[in-house]
């Protein structure tokens, strides 16, 4: 179930990635995530066999549009069917950790959309409740499977830009700029304690760390709104954060800095990582996802995703011919196929796990942390394997 390459036009398999074994998913959610989740799984020869939603009206509804066989109007009942194979959990964030738990529980492999959990010991049981129950356990940090993405992470590997000392960038959105304008994200209870930073910010970490291969060990955060209160008629008080600026280091010597914004004008979905070594510089926008920026003292470029010296990493994303956009939609597709080859034994490059939806949450406390208290906040290490960050909770003074 690998993404297959397209070289040309007339190429037989530019149908798309081969069919899987048996991909039976459950969808949970009919927002934009339920729907970007059910193409993809089609899209990977999966099948949407049952869909719900928060009531038994929108199940109905979003079943319908979809061509899905079933709707139903609890979750749990379509979780413990016995065709259902994988549980897409695609709810406000809340909702994550009892659904995926369930999934996981009633034996079902689970896709679950960021945040694993709105706090980090809740994401550590889930990460630990993954592994005990030996089932394959994905959280789409999706923008690692651009195929570009993946050629800065093996560029970065390979040594192409030296020894790797800056990295900044920043995510950017405006769609919360206007009081009026209010989501179920905002509400701590529903969305988490963390909005900008957990909804957006955790990408570009993410993104980060995978590229650089290296791990953010302390921060220094400040966070800030543009709105006091959001909604219709002087709406209701926010407590959370509208945008973070934080600089950071890293286990390896890295420094750098991101500005994380949900409220500025004229950014609509801008992840921006520009990481800088002794040799080069590399540079990745996913509003550009065709590309990278390669700079260097004495030649400066752009590489395509059609370059004969692409790494095997990026080249196994490549589904279409260059000139014909990949975008958001295909990397779905191809996170959907390397959890079906996850769930067929195989081990794919770069697939987002449990783990790092639980490294996502112990970032995201260490920035709340470091901003609350104005000071530097030491990052605990994630221990992979499983579960526990291995030196406590955030918390002693670093860098
Ligand atoms: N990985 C990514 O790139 C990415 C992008 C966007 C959103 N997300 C994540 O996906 C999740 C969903 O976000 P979205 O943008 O699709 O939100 P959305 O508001 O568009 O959709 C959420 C859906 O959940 C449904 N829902 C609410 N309560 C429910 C319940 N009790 N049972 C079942 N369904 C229920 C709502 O009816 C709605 O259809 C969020 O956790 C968000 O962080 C991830």
């Amino acid at each position: 179930m690998s993404v297959k390459k397209v070289t040309s036009l007339g190429d037989p398999s530019a149908s798309g990635p081969a069919a899987p074994e048996a991909y039976r998913a459950a969808v949970i959610g009919t927002g934009f995530m339920g729907r970007v989740h059910s193409h993809a799984v089609r899209a990977s020869g999966g099948e949407v066999v049952g869909v719900a939603g928060s009531s038994s009206a929108k199940a109905e509804q979003f079943r319908a549009a979809n061509g899905i066989a079933r709707a139903h109007a609890d979750a749990l009942e379509l979780i413990h069917r016995p065709d259902v194979d994988v549980v897409h959990v695609c709810t406000p964030n809340h909702l994550h950790a009892p659904l995926s738990l369930a999934a996981l529980s009633a034996g079902k492999h689970v896709v679950c959309e960021k945040p694993l959990a709105t706090d980090a010991e809740t994401a550590q049981s889930l990460t630990r409740a993954a592994h005990e129950a030996d089932r394959v356990a994905v959280v789409p940090f999706v923008y690692r499977f651009h195929p570009m993405a993946r050629e800065a992470r093996a560029q970065v590997a390979a040594g192409s830009i030296g020894r790797v000392g800056l990295a900044h960038g920043g995510y950017l959105q405006d769609w919360l700029l206007y009081p009026e304008e209010d989501n179920w994200r905002v509400d701590p209870e529903v969305g988490g304690p963390t909005r900008a930073f957990g909804d957006i910010g955790s990408h570009w970490c993410d993104m980060l760390e995978f590229v650089t291969g290296d791990r953010i060990s302390s921060v220094s955060a400040q966070t800030s709104r543009f709105n006091d209160s959001r909604g219709e008629n002087g709406g209701r008080p926010v407590t959370t954060e509208d945008l973070v600026t934080f600089q950071f280091a890293t286990v390896g010597g890295v420094v750098g800095s991101a500005v994380i914004s949900q409220v500025s004008p004229g950014r609509k979905n801008q992840l921006v990582l520009e990481v800088s070594g002794t040799e080069g510089s590399l540079r990745f926008d996913q509003e550009r996802p065709e590309t990278l920026w390669a700079g260097g003292r004495g030649r400066t470029g752009i590489i395509s995703r059609d370059d004969p010296a692409l790494s095997s990493d990026a080249t196994r994303l490549v589904n279409l011919p260059v000139g014909h956009p990949q975008g958001y939609q295909d990397c779905f597709n191809a996170l959907v196929s390397d959890t079906g080859a996850a769930i067929a034994g195989e081990e794919p490059e770069g697939l987002p796990v449990f783990a790092d939806g639980l490294r996502a949450a112990v970032l995201a406390e260490s920035v709340l942390a470091s901003a609350r208290e104005r000071r530097w906040v030491d990052v605990p290490a994630v221990d992979a394997s499983a579960a526990a960050p291995v030196a406590g909770s955030p918390g002693v003074d670093g860098a």
